[in-house]
């Protein structure tokens, strides 16, 4: 059996490694081959999570870069295209909701080799989002739709598919060899739980004991808040960039706020001529390590981003979300997200709320339904 997984921006090496890692060490006869669209290619955000993550290398590189969606949507599946055609894998395994996850699965589609998607069924319900589309296409080319949640399951349900093993409840990892026997017509819906809770399990002691980053800052625990942003419908005006600084400025009080910069957002702030208010502290972009240490270490984060939402959520930090909706509603109902129209003051964490994001055996889970045999 052979299994391509197709990556491409920085969310998407962390979400790829316990799949990966659960695949070669369960089943060592399966080729597994990783492909990198490159449309992340600075060093802080690609290169560096191989590095600390230790990820297998990317057998090919497609060095897609930058470009309008279209443009580089396109670049992503004639260079994926080339790929399958010439690997003629059996599975080909998509990750998240990026234009690489999107190109990977068009590509894939076409040829007819079956698609899974790990973190499927996540809706924001706004179309204006390119996240959206991706998601929403993307699921509806797949064979196995991995969700990370019930509520996942839930919105597949409601956009017509049938077939939602345990009725969207967490699979209990033995049973799902058992599913694997089924023979299911049509795609199959799983909640499998979410593979960057697998992710942080394990990297949250490692950020711990190697870390620099608050001596480097000069930081002390808990005496600054975070700030993430690069969402296009964020960082693309600069009416809303300006307001949301402001936001973040005034809710922050006397803080400090240690910023680290998507590119996106840095020639925004750049190109729009925006100066920051005195208590935004921009830094370069951080490694996946230094990123769980600061953001466990701060006393709030703003973020638009999707993955902090969920890793503020698993380290008991309050978060403020950047956007009119987010896809991670569980945080939001456990009082410890508040999308920022709503902010006035956490008032009411729940500290015993069971995980809602499973039990971190999600790339388990994804190895053993796709692989066993
Ligand atoms: C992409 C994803 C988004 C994800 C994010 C994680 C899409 C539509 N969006 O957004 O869902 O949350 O990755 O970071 O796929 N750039 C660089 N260096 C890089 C990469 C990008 O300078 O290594 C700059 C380029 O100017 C580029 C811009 O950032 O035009 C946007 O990059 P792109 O990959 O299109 O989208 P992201 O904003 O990173």
């Amino acid at each position: 059996m052979k299994i391509i997984h197709i990556v491409g921006a920085r969310p998407q090496f962390i979400k790829c490694l316990p799949v990966q890692k659960a695949i070669i060490s369960l089943y060592p006869y399966v080729e597994d081959i990783l492909v990198h669209t490159g449309q992340h290619y600075d060093y802080m955000l690609s290169e560096v999570f191989f590095n600390d993550l230790g990820l297998k290398s990317p057998k090919y590189h497609l060095g897609v870069g930058s470009g309008f969606h279209g443009e580089q949507t396109g670049k992503i599946i004639e260079r994926v295209e080339r790929i399958l055609k010439q690997e003629k894998p059996d599975m080909v395994i998509v990750y998240g909701d990026t234009n690489s996850t999107l190109g990977g699965a068009l590509a894939a589609s076409k040829l007819h080799i079956p698609i899974a998607h790990v973190e499927a069924g996540l809706r924001s319900f706004n179309r204006y989002m390119p996240e959206e589309i991706n998601r929403v296409l993307t699921d509806h080319m797949s064979s196995y739709l991995f969700c990370p949640t019930q509520r996942a399951t839930l919105n597949l349900k409601n956009e017509g598919f049938l077939n939602i093993l345990n009725n969207g409840k967490l699979v209990d990892s033995k049973d799902i060899l058992g599913f694997s026997n089924l023979g299911l017509e049509g795609p199959i819906v799983v909640n499998v739980g979410d593979v960057m809770y697998d992710v942080i399990l394990d990297a949250i002691e490692i950020a711990k004991k190697n870390s620099r980053i608050l001596s480097y800052l000069k930081l002390n625990a808990k005496e600054y808040h975070l700030l993430t942003l690069h969402r296009q419908e964020n960082t693309d005006n600069r009416m809303k960039l300006l307001e949301l600084f402001h936001f973040v400025s005034e809710a922050s009080t006397t803080k400090k706020i240690i910023f680290p910069a998507h590119p996106r957002t840095r020639k925004a702030i750049d190109q729009f001529d925006i100066n920051l208010p005195q208590s935004i502290i921009l830094i370069d972009p951080i490694g996946y390590f230094d990123m769980l240490l600061l953001l466990m270490n701060s006393s709030m984060v703003f973020t638009d981003s999707g993955g902090l939402q969920k890793e503020a959520y698993w380290l008991k930090v309050p978060c403020i979300t950047l956007r009119d909706e987010t896809e991670w509603i569980e945080t939001v109902e456990s009082g410890w997200n508040v999308l920022y129209k709503d902010y006035k003051g956490f008032h009411k964490f729940s500290e015993n709320c069971k995980n809602l994001y499973g039990d971190g055996k999600a790339g388990l889970r994804i190895a053993q339904l796709l692989c066993y045999k």
